[in-house]
């Protein structure tokens, strides 16, 4: 790719990407520098780090000037520089859709020249040629991809996107893909299996997301093979997810025997999550991947303990659908968690509950064994 050249920045001190998402590896905003006679600079950075990307575009440009910024899509991730970008060179021409032109204004950004293209245009560098492919709703409405037509490129904004800096999981792209295409463009399947199909027409010899490597070769075969199931909402893996939220203890000891019964049954693959504490984000990630879910919780205040109304919700909002879910509720008086878990469960599109719930009264009874075993055998 010697008309590309990256002019991303790592963020390694970053905690929280979008405020609620743990990066424990940090997270980078990518950008690419694209050279004909002309030349393009593909997205900005966070304002955390525009210094450093400034700094990086001029490295590679030398003595030149760019003549053009592409905004692929304006969450502040991408487009926070974009103000200081057009004070050091003021000559460039945005090009973005027509929604992210009015997002500029929302966001302060007034530049002096800005040139909206729609499906199929084409920006001509001279000897190297941008295509622009909208992508609304992956996962914002302004959001395009571009294609480069001589080096087989697919610019693909957030799609194909991980959590990490550049350089983090070298050889396991998907554990930390799943978890960001999951929590932030779950909600978004059918707009992205639209895009997906929109870009096989196209021979891609490389992707470069906004976020994580540039995806070439297998692993480039293996991020496609994935998010065409992800976006078709199947389950990825033959499994069960046991997730709980305890106030006490001992709903959390029932998930943990249901995880033993399952795996001591042979049952391919088991995670366990404990709601209270463990990563809500890979608690979504890990119940859009598995094929059956568990879900045990305490009563509380006549509803279900809240952290694991927080995970039903949200699953709910990602659009969570077509799996099979068992129900395991806690109640020391007049047990309610089942009932609002199955509220919940039932505005969900093609969940499969099985029945009965079971209903455990503070303690783990001889009974409830006995039902957990039932339980099990029936997952
Ligand atoms: C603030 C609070 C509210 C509760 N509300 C209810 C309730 O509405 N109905 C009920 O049967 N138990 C209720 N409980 C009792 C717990 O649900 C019960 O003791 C718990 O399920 C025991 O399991 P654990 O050790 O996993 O928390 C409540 C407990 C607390 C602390
Ligand atoms: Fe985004
Ligand atoms: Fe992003």
């Amino acid at each position: 790719m010697n008309t590309i050249h990256y002019v991303g920045v790592d963020d390694a001190e970053l905690q929280l990407f979008e405020s609620q998402y743990a990066v424990p590896d940090g997270m980078c905003y990518n950008s690419y520098l694209v050279e004909g006679e002309q030349i393009a600079i593909m997205d900005s950075v966070d304002t955390r780090k525009t210094d450093e990307w400034l700094y990086n575009i001029q490295q590679a440009l030398r003595d030149r000037k760019p003549s053009y910024l592409v905004i692929q899509h304006m969450e502040p991730d991408h487009s926070g520089s974009v103000n200081a970008f057009i004070h050091k060179y003021p000559q460039t021409t945005i090009i973005c859709s027509a929604k992210a032109q009015v997002m500029l204004a929302q966001f302060g950004i007034t530049p002096p020249a800005v040139q909206v293209v729609k499906e199929n245009d084409i920006l001509d560098l001279g000897g190297v040629t941008l295509r622009f492919i909208m992508a609304p709703m992956i996962h914002w409405p302004e959001v395009m991809m571009t294609y480069c037509v001589q080096e087989k490129v697919l610019f693909s904004a957030d799609a194909f996107g991980k959590f990490g800096v550049y350089h983090a999981d070298e050889d396991d792209w998907a554990c930390e893909a799943r978890r960001y295409y999951f929590n932030i463009c779950g909600k978004y399947g059918a707009p992205v299996s639209i895009v997906l199909k929109k870009v096989s027409a196209f021979t891609i010899e490389a992707i470069c997301p906004l976020h994580g490597p540039v995806l070439e070769g297998e692993r480039l075969q293996e991020a496609i093979r994935l998010y065409t199931i992800w976006s078709s909402y199947e389950p990825e893996t033959d499994g069960v997810l046991v997730a709980h939220a305890s106030i006490h203890g001992h709903t959390a000891q029932a998930a943990e025997k249901i995880a033993e019964m399952l795996r001591t049954k042979g049952c391919k693959k088991v995670a366990i999550t404990d709601l209270c504490r463990d990563d809500m984000a890979e608690a979504i990630e890990d119940a859009f991947r598995m094929s059956k879910m568990v879900v045990c919780a305490s009563s509380y205040d006549n509803n279900v303990f809240p952290p694991m109304h927080m995970f039903l919700w949200k699953l709910q909002q990602k659009g969570y659908q077509s799996r099979t879910v068992a129900i395991v509720e806690n109640g020391s008086w007049a047990p309610s968690a089942g009932r609002e878990m199955r509220a919940l469960l039932e505005t969900m599109k093609n969940i499969t509950i099985i029945e009965p719930i079971v209903t455990i009264r503070s303690s783990l009874s001889q009974d409830n064994y006995n039902q957990l075993e039932t339980l099990t055998n029936l997952l």
